[in-house]
């Protein structure tokens, strides 16, 4: 597989702007998706917010699967961060946010209290890479019975504060973190779950890629969506002939549209259409 790299040339300011909003956030909840709990979590928020309280949010729950979700939160929370589980679709998981923020501060509001300063609320920010479902997260917290408390200085233009509870606000816009990756299955795996657009990659190596790992891992998945007899005997790539056979998707001339087959299997794993399956295992 060709190297899958990404330049966004607006990073350093997005980098810059996160920086300046970290300064003014109590409790820093990083979205990440559960189905490559290892590959979504962007390394560097690790500097910006050092010292700061952090909370973990395995978020698409439903789309991955539930016994390597178990290894993955105790994994993080062995690393000690807070962590929840959310589907930000359904609303589930979501209103922990609240206690676990203020579970998280309960050191900072004691101190607050002795040096006088009552009634300050936590604030919270939630910050991710593109695609894990930061805004489908906010707007599942905040629901219709929120109210936006205005402008603050320092705020950078244009951000608000959404009071979630007396004691809990968070910033209106989440931040958006760039998806960064040591090797390249990490790339592959971000790819898969749409966090690197497609136009970058060669679909048809993802999709092999991808049956590869869903052969060793989630063979019954396969075989199940697309009605193969078997697959055990098959290379990745006839296993994505067969999908094209069995989804009739054909060029003129008759030959089967591997590139079709590709972006439908990569569709059906996005959405979930495949299964629950979770691509990167504990070790
Ligand atoms: P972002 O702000 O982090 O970039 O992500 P965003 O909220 O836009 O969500 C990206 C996609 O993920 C959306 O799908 C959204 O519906 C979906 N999503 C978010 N949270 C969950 C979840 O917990 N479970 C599932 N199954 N999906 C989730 P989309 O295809 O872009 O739009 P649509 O399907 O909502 O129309």
């Amino acid at each position: 597989m060709n190297d899958i790299q990404w330049y966004p040339g607006h990073m350093t300011k997005a980098k810059r702007m996160m920086q300046e909003n970290i300064k003014m956030i109590d409790v820093i909840a990083e979205l990440i998706d559960a189905r490559v709990p290892m590959s979504s979590k962007n390394p560097d928020i690790e500097d910006m917010a050092r010292h700061k309280p952090r909370m973990i949010l395995f978020n698409k729950i439903d789309l991955a699967d539930s016994t390597e979700t178990k290894k993955w939160v105790k994994w993080y929370e062995e690393k000690g961060f807070a962590v929840i589980q959310v589907n930000s679709k359904t609303g589930q998981g979501v209103q922990q946010f609240i206690d676990k923020a203020r579970l998280l501060c309960k050191e900072k509001i004691e101190r607050d209290k002795k040096r006088g300063l009552i009634n300050r609320p936590i604030r919270t920010m939630v910050v991710g890479i593109p695609n894990v479902g930061k805004s489908t997260f906010i707007n599942k917290l905040v629901g219709k019975a929120s109210a936006k408390t205005g402008n603050k200085p320092g705020v950078t233009k244009g951000k608000q504060w959404i009071k979630l509870k007396k004691d809990v606000e968070l910033l209106d816009t989440p931040g958006i973190l760039w998806p960064k990756f040591e090797d390249q299955t990490m790339g592959k795996n971000l790819a898969c779950i749409g966090s690197i657009k497609d136009d970058l990659i060669d679909t048809v190596e993802l999709a092999v890629s991808l049956l590869e790992y869903l052969k060793e891992h989630y063979p019954e998945l396969i075989i199940k969506k697309y009605q193969l007899e078997t697959i055990a005997e098959k290379e990745s790539y006839q296993i994505l002939e067969a999908i094209a056979l069995a989804r009739n998707l054909k060029k003129p001339g008759n030959t089967l549209d591997l590139l079709r087959a590709s972006n439908r299997l990569l569709e059906e794993f996005r959405n979930g259409k495949l299964g629950a399956v979770t691509l990167e295992i504990v070790k």
